[in-house]
């Protein structure tokens, strides 16, 4: 996808140290270019609050966004077939799902979320500037609303979601998709941070899940996480009968495990900002 003139939203970076405000775009830097998806960055500086801020926070999915969960589904597994039926999972009590939701829309009802109260995301431009960063941000949100049909203006923007699973003490990640104009800028790691948080609060022993064998990209993600290969499905997917890897955790419970995603998530705050994650 070639880059629009309105930059994406996704990858907002904030400089907070620097003395002169300046706005800039360009791909996100932490990407080999082989790897870079189509999304750009701002940065911005000056007036902004000291912490790096994610755009997009975590909380569990509501009945307003089933719409945009199915288009993201759509998105992320084409021939994902039967869809899921994002309405009822609402009412199993075995399945949890999350969703990164844009988090300038968040702060008008922040605190119905349940948030805590904190940082805030606006990072207007002074009046001289040549250009505002929120005007921007307002074109970005037209643009998006153009090529994201389920998304209304006025809802919370969805850009991705997360599903589980919970069977007695295994916890089984059955989904995890990001709309393409969103992929790249950490939004995926983030919902499998959030994933696992709530995996662990609940009391799972581990987190399973299959992906297709010739998935690199997730099976990167999940290595990076700590699930391992455990077997293989055969012919899994209907759709071309490719099969399966089984990827699975060690004991999410134990401290070392623990310690290893506190550092993850960590760091994952260091690179692409603060995020509220609301897990239940
Ligand atoms: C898999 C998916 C959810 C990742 O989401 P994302 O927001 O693009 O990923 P992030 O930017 O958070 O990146 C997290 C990790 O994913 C892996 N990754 C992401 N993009 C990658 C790329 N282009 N090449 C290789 N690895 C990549 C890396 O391990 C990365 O960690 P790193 O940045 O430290 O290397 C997303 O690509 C997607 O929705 N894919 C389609 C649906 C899908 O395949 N879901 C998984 C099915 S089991």
């Amino acid at each position: 996808m070639q880059p629009a003139t309105v930059p994406e939203i996704a990858c907002v970076r904030i400089k907070p140290q620097a003395a002169t405000l300046s706005i800039d775009v360009h791909r996100c830097p932490e990407r080999a270019l082989d790897r870079v998806p189509p999304c750009y960055s701002m940065s911005a500086v000056e007036k902004l609050p000291q912490q790096k801020i994610m755009p997009f926070a975590l909380r569990p999915l509501q009945e307003a966004d089933t719409a945009q969960a199915a288009e993201i589904e759509r998105d992320a597994f084409p021939t994902l077939f039967p869809p899921t039926p994002f309405r009822r999972e609402l009412r199993n009590r075995m399945a949890s799902y999350l969703v990164a939701t844009r988090r300038d829309d968040l702060e008008t009802r922040h605190e119905d979320l349940g948030f805590a109260d904190g940082v805030s995301y606006d990072v207007e431009a002074p009046p001289n500037s040549p250009l505002s960063i929120s005007r921007l941000l307002s074109n970005a949100r037209g643009f998006l609303a153009k090529r994201n049909a389920a998304w209304v203006q006025g809802q919370h923007y969805i850009a991705g979601f997360l599903g589980i699973w919970y069977m007695v003490d295994e916890a089984h990640l059955v989904s995890v998709g990001v709309r393409t104009e969103h992929r790249g800028c950490g939004i995926g790691e983030l919902l499998v941070i959030g994933g696992i948080e709530q995996a662990i609060e609940r009391a799972s022993a581990t987190v399973t899940l299959e992906v297709r064998v010739s998935n690199d990209i997730a099976q990167s993600l999940y290595n990076k996480y700590g699930f391992s290969e455990r077997g293989v499905r055969k012919g899994y997917y209907t759709d071309n009968r490719e099969d399966a890897l089984i990827m699975t955790t060690e004991d999410i419970q134990s401290t070392e495990f623990r310690d290893r995603l506190l550092f993850l998530s960590a760091a994952h705050q260091a690179r692409w900002g603060y995020s509220d994650r609301l897990l239940s």
